[in-house]
């Protein structure tokens, strides 16, 4: 984990803070992650612990920007995209702030204020960027002793998909074993060598308003309703094997066709749950139908789509510009590659 001295990113955040803070921001920068095996469904909902492990890239483009300050003032006040957070958005936070607050033994409530420079909810990861760059920031606040795999750890108590972001580049993130305590400790990401596959994913974004059902909800209602979670579930830990050793080979056609039937599934898996979810609209379907086209004249291209209508297509970069021709009506196009990790940038001088 890099930690960048420098205020640059601060400056722009520091005069958002009120009275009554006590010492420095702590600052960190996250960039969201897009799973090419999914996470999809939990088996315990406490801890975040995922019922399959599941690999992703970090992206160098959405990242979020948060900053945490102790404040002297009773509870924590939370500002996400220049507006007060209310109800949910905020006990999320402050759920968040209370486990790293038990952790190092502190009792200080906090100001944080957080920015995404991408759209928020509409499936475009940006609780995972959230997530990892609030752990990132208040363990540096609190005084919190954390590696990677501890700030992992933490980072999938907000959202599970945080502790990938905390990696750049490919990261895979163990399901791990046993539920409570003994699942916290084995359930973490961790950084996969394969940044020589080097490819390019471009986000096709059809809609970027929030989505109606969460992905929390539409996951557990898939795992609780639909008949074909656990038939996803066991062909997933299959995709995981493969996809390792297909990135291991650099072999970008397989990696897609790999990530493209997994996503596949998982929306198969919520059509059927009870009541159904659908997150892909008509322009989703659109887009994956230039894809095959693509595919039909040589190119390889495989799409990906979360719990959002936008859809994600992984290609070489070599081929990135032809992609992006094939998709520029359909869609407002934005071009990702491989990112970096959460990292702090401006330590807390407190
Ligand atoms: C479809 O991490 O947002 O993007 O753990 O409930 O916060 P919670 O869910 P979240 O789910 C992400 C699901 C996904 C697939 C993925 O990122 O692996």
């Amino acid at each position: 984990m890099t930690f960048t001295a420098g205020a640059e990113l601060a400056d722009p955040l520091a005069d958002r803070f009120g009275d009554n803070v006590i010492g420095d921001a702590a600052v960190a920068v996250a960039h969201p992650n897009i799973a090419l095996v999914k996470y999809w469904g939990k088996r315990d909902e406490t801890y975040f612990l995922p019922v399959t492990g599941s690999l992703s890239m970090t992206l160098d483009i959405y990242p979020t920007t948060t900053a945490v300050r102790l404040s002297s003032e009773p509870g924590d006040t939370v500002v996400l995209n220049d507006r007060p957070a209310v109800g949910d958005a905020h006990a999320r936070v402050a759920r968040f702030l209370d486990l790293v607050r038990a952790r190092a033994g502190r009792d200080e409530y906090a100001v944080v204020v957080s920015t995404n420079a991408g759209p928020t909810g509409a499936g475009l990861a940006s609780s995972a960027s959230g997530f990892a760059a609030l752990a990132v920031a208040a363990a540096a606040a609190y005084g919190l002793d954390a590696d990677a795999r501890a700030l992992s750890r933490l980072a999938r108590r907000g959202s599970g998909s945080a502790c990938r972001s905390i990696f750049g580049g490919f990261a895979v993130w163990h399901a791990g074993e046993g539920d409570g305590e003994a699942g916290d400790a084995s359930s973490y990401a961790e950084p996969i060598d394969g940044d020589a596959l080097d490819p390019a994913l471009i986000v096709a974004v059809v809609d970027d308003g929030a989505k109606a059902v969460s992905s929390r909800e539409a996951m557990r209602r898939t795992c609780d309703t639909s008949p074909f979670y656990r038939p996803w579930a066991d062909a997933s830990r299959v995709d995981l094997e493969e996809m390792r050793k297909a990135i291991a080979r650099r072999d970008l056609p397989a990696v897609g066709e790999i990530a493209e039937r997994n996503a596949l599934g998982m929306h198969a898996t919520m059509l059927l749950a009870r009541p159904s979810v659908r997150y892909l609209s008509p322009r989703s379907v659109a887009i994956l139908d230039r894809v095959l086209a693509l595919r039909a004249d040589g190119i390889a291209a495989y799409a990906t789509m979360d719990a959002g209508p936008n859809v994600k297509v992984l290609c070489a970069r070599a081929d990135e510009q032809r992609v992006t021709t094939a998709l520029r009506d359909a869609a407002d196009i934005q071009v990702a590659h491989l990112g970096p990790g959460a990292a702090l940038v401006r330590d807390d001088e407190r």
